[in-house]
């Protein structure tokens, strides 16, 4: 059967633990409701089209950072606010609910569930912050990593006076370090030029050699299961590598985009993860197996069914589906086109 949406009222505090610092628990639990909305595809007029962040203008940085502004002033006790959207990924990724069994925690990484559940997240998030500046069209930008000149951490968010800014970052990788999509917690000595043919091969790798839906997206997990039956390729890397890259190796849980519980309290977060999400509309696009066919998502009802729950830009909660994720335009949006270097990178 499906993964269910979580009971909210049954949430527990969340566990975080590493080598050095030991295990602590953290509340990261959202506000209760009972009031739960079935997610209905939106009306709109025009598709909103998230751009890449190093290429933005400064009329739509100014409306961005009052948005995030706003959500920061939220109260606390607000769904949308900032930490509260925050601890959404903790509650969901550190042992804040159970998966249909009190033995079994619910994990939404390492699973099939990785795409569509932060398709979802980023949707509601983006809705949010589209509430905060009345204006419903707007876009969240997309860190376009794969692209050589998006290959640092964007300008924007690096500014330590910008609600973009965040302090727990590694020192050593701000502007102009170039990123390393193949990071795993230790400096490569490559020169920027091999550094960038090195990324591009890890895309090419990642995204055009794994062409069917468990390749891609990861291994089933259904209700019951244990967590982490096994992650698709590009959660893993460039994903996971990205986290470990702009974390903070010396506070002692990396916070915060080197642990599930702490990362969601950088904007960065939200700007990786679009990036992520965006490689699962390219992926669809490619040739898929067999000459002439294209890549396809799982058709299991126990992928499609799964649910999740989210508070909207009202603060309704929504339990929303899988299958309503599927195809980012009948959520209202979708990527600005830029040049995709990788794809003619054989390695
Ligand atoms: Cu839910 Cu990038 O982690």
């Amino acid at each position: 059967a499906p993964v269910a949406a979580p009971d909210l009222s049954l949430c527990e505090k969340s566990t975080v633990t590493s080598k050095s610092a030991g295990t602590i628990k953290v509340a990261c639990c959202p506000p209760k409701s009972t009031n739960i909305i079935d997610f209905k595809p939106p009306k709109f007029s025009k598709i909103r089209y998230r751009p890449a962040a190093h290429i933005v203008d400064s009329e739509y940085l100014d409306k961005f950072k009052e948005a995030m502004e706003k959500m920061k002033a939220l109260p606390e006790d607000d769904p949308r606010n900032f930490m509260q959207q925050a601890n959404v990924h903790c509650a969901y990724c550190n042992g804040g609910y159970d998966n249909g069994d009190q033995n079994q925690e619910l994990q939404i990484h390492f699973s099939w569930l990785f795409y569509p559940f932060h398709r979802w997240y980023l949707y509601f998030y983006e809705r949010i912050l589209g509430k905060m500046i009345d204006d419903p069209n707007f876009a969240m930008p997309f860190w376009n990593w794969d692209s050589p000149r998006g290959m640092v951490i964007p300008e924007m968010y690096v500014d330590p006076n910008s609600p973009l800014y965040d302090e727990k970052r590694n020192e050593n990788h701000q502007p102009p370090k170039m990123l390393d999509l193949d990071y795993a917690g230790t400096e490569e000595e490559l020169s920027k030029r091999d550094l960038i043919k090195s990324n591009l091969s890890v895309m090419y790798r990642q995204m055009v050699s794994n062409k069917t839906a468990s390749l891609f997206h990861g291994q089933p997990y259904r209700t019951g299961d244990k967590p982490s039956p096994g992650m698709g390729a590009i959660e893993n890397n460039p994903h996971t590598a990205v986290h470990r890259w702009v974390g903070d190796k010396k506070q002692p849980y990396s916070e915060d985009m080197g642990n599930f519980y702490s990362a969601g309290r950088d904007p960065l977060f939200y700007a990786h993860h679009s990036n992520v999400d965006r490689m699962w509309n390219i992926w669809k696009s490619l040739p898929g197996k067999k000459p002439g066919k294209k890549r396809t998502d799982f058709a299991d009802t126990d992928w499609l069914d799964s649910s999740f729950l989210f508070y909207d830009e009202n603060a309704n909660l929504n339990r929303v589906k899988v299958r309503d994720a599927l195809d980012t335009r009948n959520l209202g949006y979708d990527y600005q086109r830029v040049d995709i270097p990788w794809l003619k990178n054989k390695p």
